[in-house]
């Protein structure tokens, strides 16, 4: 009977394989895609963490081989952590960074964010860790 058990093997990897590209919750991507447009496309590099956000891949399946390689954490379907790389990205920050409603830490150290700090990130009820430093251009608290 090992031909029946082998192609129950193959169904349950392919349904996994099926239900990881649906992994993350819908508005978190949502929220991705509006914190990666926020940022100047020329700013950008192709290598960095951002140049591989490429949303045709779920954010928080894994492996990550060649998209979203860096820069996002997830637990489950939920981004908890955007830790950005120092490549003097240039752009404002979001206010729905505040649907990431998981979010416990966001660091953007040594970039180039300007504009105001969105005021909605202060009632992301997990966030813990906030870094912002390095970030000449950014503004004062509204
Ligand atoms: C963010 O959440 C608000 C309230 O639920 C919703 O109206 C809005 O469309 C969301 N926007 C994005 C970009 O996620």
């Amino acid at each position: 009977m090992a031909e029946p058990k082998s192609h129950l093997v193959i169904f349950f990897l392919i349904s996994s394989i099926f239900s990881i590209r649906s992994l993350t919750l819908s508005s978190d991507i949502i929220a991705l895609k509006a914190f990666k447009y926020a940022i100047k496309p020329a700013s950008i590099p192709p290598n960095s963490c951002l140049g591989t956000w490429d949303f045709s891949t779920d954010p928080c399946s894994v492996p990550r081989v060649a998209h979203f390689t860096c820069g996002i954490t997830c637990s489950g379907s939920r981004v908890v952590q955007l830790t950005l790389d120092s490549q003097g990205y240039s752009g404002t920050l979001t206010p729905f960074i505040a649907n990431l409603t998981r979010l416990i830490t966001l660091d953007l150290t040594e970039n180039n964010f300007y504009g105001p700090i969105p005021f909605s990130i202060f009632f992301l009820p997990n966030l813990q860790n906030l870094i912002l430093r390095g970030n000449p251009t950014f503004c004062d608290l509204p």
